[in-house]
């Protein structure tokens, strides 16, 4: 499972970076619900806090960075995909963050930065973070929730909300709310 951490984890590969990139851009992306996910992302904001999470000058693409939102251990990755993709944010629109706890059974997703998916460690369900979390393999039964990000005019990065319920809670907002 997951540790709460609060300190930012960094990762990068240059090489690495630029088979994210092709593997981003030669992708499709498809039509699916985003605008249904910012708007649940939009009308909980009122409550969601507002955490910095890091600065776009940091953030070259192909890197990564791990937080927790919206409360301590319940931890998401941020990632700049290097091209425009569904609901990026940023001067590219390439940077999105999702939750990295699997919709299936709660296991820990990571971004496999050969495919540009986020997989599963479990049972190998892969998200895809280009099209807003949607599930492309494997036994989860609904996408990734994604984090809603906003970046100043000096380049941070702050997570404004969630759209989707994380794994095994009620409420996204409450400690004590598990439903393990
Ligand atoms: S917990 Fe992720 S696929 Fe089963």
């Amino acid at each position: 499972m997951l540790e709460a951490k609060k300190e930012v984890h960094e990762d990068e590969s240059m090489t690495r970076r630029k088979i994210l990139k092709a593997a981003c851009c030669a992708g499709a992306v498809a039509a699916v619900s985003l605008t249904a996910l910012k708007g649940k992302a939009d009308a909980a904001s009122e409550t969601y806090p507002q955490v910095k999470v890091g600065n776009i000058k940091n953030l070259t693409a192909g890197k990564t960075l791990k937080f927790d939102y919206p409360l301590a251990g319940r931890k998401n990755v941020l990632v700049n995909m290097g091209c425009s993709v569904e609901g990026g944010e940023g001067p590219d629109k390439s940077i999105v963050a999702y939750s990295m706890f699997c919709t299936h059974l709660g296991c820990g997703v990571e971004l496999d930065k050969e495919s540009g998916m986020l997989v599963c460690e479990c049972h190998q369900s892969v998200y895809d973070p280009k099209q807003s979390g949607k599930v492309v393999e494997g036994p989860a039964p609904s996408h990734l929730p994604m984090i809603s990000l906003e970046i100043d005019k000096n380049g941070d990065i702050y997570a404004v909300g969630a759209a989707g319920l994380i794994y095994g809670l009620r409420n996204n907002l409450l400690d004590g709310e598990e439903v393990r």
